[in-house]
C-alpha cells in the first residue's frame, strides 16, 4: 500500500538526529553490556566460558563494524540466514531498492530503523551461547525500578477502586465516577509510554518524573497537551461492552508496561465490560524497551520481590502489601485466562522455533490486512484494539509526511474501518494526522519540538466499520 505522502528519511531533521546520535548511543551500549559479560567470563572456570567468551568477542567486533558503517553511509547488506523469522521480508525489500536508497542516511526512516534491529538480532542467534541474550534487559530493569514513585501510586489507587463497592453504581451516567476512574487510568497509560529508552538519550529525569505524573490535579495540567483527544468515543465503546475482550499491541517494557497491566485490571476489576485482556509482544530485542514475553513476567514476579524496590523508594507502611496484593490478582488474572500473552510465554529469544511475527516486520500496519490475513482475523475477534506508544503510531500510518490535518482514517488506509482501533501515543516522532485546524501553527510558535519532545500526545480512535 502507498499513501499520498511520502516517508520521513533522515534528510529530515528528527530522522537525521536519529541516525547521527541514537543510534551510535545504542549500539554503544550494547557493546558495552556485552564485554560486561564478557569481563565476567574471563574468571569464570565453567566449561562453556571459554567458547562463550570468544562468542562475545565476536559480537562486539561486528558491533564496532555496523557503528562504523553507519557513520560512513554504508549500505545495508541482507541480514544473514540465523534460523530465525522475518529474514526474508527485509532481505527482499534490499533485493529491490537501488544502492542509493538503501543506505543509512537515504533509506527510509522506518525501514531503517527496523531492519537495525532485526539485523542486531542475528548477531546473538548465530552463536551458540547468547541466543537468548538480551541486551536491553538490565537497563529496562533499572528504569522499572526508578520509576517506583508512580508504580506505588498506581498500585493503591487501583486497589481502592477494586475494593470499592460502589464505583459502578450509576455508571451510564455522564461523570459517574466510573467514568472519571476510566480517564485516571487510561491516561496513566498513555502517559506512561514517556518512558521509552530509546528517547532517554534526550529526556531528562525531571521531565520523566512530571510526564509519569498521577492524580487528578497533574493530569488536568497533562491533559491540555493531548491535541487530539477521541477518549469520549472510547468511554462510549465501553459502555456497550459486557464480557467484552480487549487487545493491547504493547510498546515499552518497565513502567509502561505496568500501567498497561492497571489498566488491563481496571478493565476487568472494576468494570462490568471486559472478560480477557491479550497483550502482543514482540519476539525480538525491539526498539530497546519493548516488551519481550519475558519482561511480561518479570514484570509481575518483581512486584512479590519485597527488596526489588526498596533502594529506590521510601517504603511507607502498606506499600509492599499495596505491591503484592495488586501482582497476586494479576498473577490470578493469568492462570485463569483473563490476562493472555498471544505468544506462548515460553517462546525463548533465539530458540530458532520463533514464529513469523509481524510487529517486527518492517511493515506499515496499512499493509497488516494484506500481508498477514490470519493476524487481521484474530484481532477481529476483539472488541477494542489498543496500539501503544509511538513506533505504533508511526506504523499505522505509514510514517508519511501527512498534513496535519489529514483524517486518521484516511492516513490508517487499508486498515480503516477493520476492528475498533485505538491509538495512545506519546509524540516522538514527525508524523502526524488528526490535529484539529490551526493547532500547528500555534505550536511551531510556542513549542517547537512538540512533534518529538514526548511531551505532547494524540488519543486516536477509528471505528469499526
Ligand atoms: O525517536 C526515536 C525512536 O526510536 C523512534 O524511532 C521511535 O518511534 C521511538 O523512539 C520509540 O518510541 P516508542 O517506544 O514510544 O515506540
Ligand atoms: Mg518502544
Amino acid at each position: 500500500y502507498k499513501p499520498a505522502f511520502e516517508r520521513y528519511s533522515p534528510v529530515d531533521k528528527e530522522s537525521y538526529k536519529t541516525v547521527v546520535t541514537r543510534w551510535p548511543v545504542i549500539i554503544t551500549n550494547i557493546v558495552s553490556a556485552v564485554s560486561t559479560v564478557n569481563h565476567e567470563l574471563t574468571s569464570d572456570s565453567s566449561a562453556d566460558a571459554p567458547a562463550k567468551l570468544a562468542e562475545g568477542k565476536e559480537i562486539v567486533s561486528k558491533l564496532s563494524a555496523l557503528k562504523h558503517n553507519m557513520g560512513r553511509n554504508g549500505v545495508l547488506e541482507p541480514i544473514p540466514d540465523d534460523g530465525n523469522a522475518n529474514r526474508a521480508c527485509y532481505n527482499d525489500e534490499l533485493a529491490a531498492t537501488a544502492d542509493d536508497d538503501k543506505r543509512w542516511f537515504t533509506a527510509n526512516w522506518l525501514f531503517a530503523e527496523c531492519y537495525l534491529y532485526r539485523l542486531l538480532r542475528s548477531y546473538f542467534a548465530l552463536t551458540a551461547h547468547w541466543k537468548t541474550y538480551d541486551p536491553f534487559f538490565a537497563s529496562k530493569a533499572e528504569t522499572y525500578k526508578s520509576s517506583s514513585g508512580a508504580i506505588l501510586h498506581l498500585a493503591h489507587a487501583l486497589n481502592s477502586m477494586v475494593e470499592s463497592k460502589d464505583l459502578q453504581q450509576g455508571f451510564e451516567k455522564e461523570g459517574s465516577a466510573l467514568e472519571i476512574a476510566f480517564w485516571e487510568m487510561v491516561q496513566a497509560d498513555l502517559w506512561g509510554n514517556a518512558t521509552d529508552l530509546s528517547l532517554l538519550t534526550d529526556l531528562k529525569y525531571e521531565d520523566l518524573q512530571k510526564l509519569q505524573a498521577v492524580g487528578s490535579a497533574a493530569q488536568a495540567e497533562q491533559a491540555e497537551k493531548i491535541l487530539r483527544n477521541d477518549l469520549p468515543k472510547v468511554w462510549e465503546l465501553l459502555k456497550t461492552l459486557k464480557d467484552g475482550r480487549v487487545d493491547i499491541v504493547m510498546d515499552n517494557a518497565g513502567f509502561e508496561l505496568y500501567t498497561d497491566f492497571i489498566f488491563a485490571d481496571f478493565l476487568l476489576s472494576c468494570t462490568p465490560f471486559v472478560k480477557e485482556v491479550v497483550f502482543h509482544p514482540k519476539t525480538i530485542p525491539w526498539f530497546v524497551s519493548d516488551v519481550l514475553p519475558y519482561d511480561f513476567e518479570w514484570a509481575i514476579d518483581s512486584l512479590f520481590d519485597t527488596s526489588f524496590f526498596a533502594s529506590h523508594a521510601n517504603l511507607k507502611e502498606g506499600d509492599t502489601e499495596a505491591l503484592s496484593a495488586l501482582a497476586a490478582r494479576w498473577k490470578a488474572h493469568q492462570t485463569s485466562g483473563r490476562f493472555r500473552l498471544s505468544v506462548p510465554t515460553t517462546t525463548a529469544l533465539g530458540a530458532n522455533v520463533l514464529a513469523a511475527n509481524f510487529w517486527t516486520t518492517q511493515y506499515a500496519y496499512q499493509d497488516l490486512p494484506a500481508v498477514d490475513p490470519a493476524l487481521l482475523a484474530e484481532l477481529q475477534k476483539s472488541d477494542l484494539v489498543m496500539f501503544k506508544g509511538d513506533l505504533n503510531y508511526r506504523k499505522l500510518i505509514g510514517d508519511a509526511k501527512w498534513p496535519v490535518t489529514t483524517p486518521f482514517s484516511e492516513a490508517l488506509g487499508p486498515l480503516a474501518g477493520k476492528f475498533n482501533l485505538l491509538s495512545l501515543r506519546t509524540n516522538k516522532a514527525d508524523t502526524i494526522c488528526g490535529l484539529p485546524e490551526g493547532i500547528e501553527a500555534r505550536l511551531d510558535k510556542e513549542a517547537p519540538d512538540w512533534r518529538v519532545s514526548g511531551k505532547y500526545a494524540v488519543v486516536s480512535f477509528e471505528p469499526k466499520a
